[in-house]
């Protein structure tokens, strides 16, 4: 299964920021993480919310699921959102952290409800959710 993984602003900087909430396995562990569960994977980063949206768009007729942690884009990014309703690729919210226990103005999401799931607080194995979401989709399993 054609699966893309995008990653949002300062997830590249995992293992060093903030590590009481975001641990100290750096993005390159992650990247592993993610690769060694599903190999043919591609795995994007960008700080940029137009090249998420740009990305987003080429996906369109390549992949067959979208993972997406948008990281702070969560919150503020309408554009992004809407690039997910666009392409209609079944696509898959993910945090490494609970954003429903953290700040107020983490509640809000506008990715949401252009996913059909979302997986938080469950650190990398938050990512290993949706790539099992993503292969059992549509399965009676
Ligand atoms: C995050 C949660 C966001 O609120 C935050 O801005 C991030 C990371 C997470 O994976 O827990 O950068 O998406």
């Amino acid at each position: 299964m054609k699966i893309l993984v995008i990653n949002g602003p300062n997830l590249n900087m995992l293992g060093i920021r903030e590590p009481e909430i975001y641990g100290y396995r750096t993005y390159k562990n992650l990247v592993s993480f993610i690769k060694d569960l599903c190999p043919e994977a591609d795995v994007y980063q960008s700080n940029h919310e137009g090249d998420i949206i740009d990305k987003i768009q080429q996906a369109y007729g390549k992949y067959e699921g979208i993972i997406i942690n948008p990281a702070g884009y969560t919150h503020t990014s309408i554009a992004i959102g809407d690039a997910l309703k666009a392409v209609a690729i079944p696509s898959v919210e993910v945090h490494l952290s609970n954003i429903n226990e953290r700040e107020q103005y983490r509640k809000i999401s506008f990715v949401r409800d252009a996913c059909e799931k979302n997986f938080m607080g469950n650190g990398f194995d938050s990512y290993k959710d949706a790539i099992f979401y993503l292969y059992n989709r549509g399965h009676d399993t």
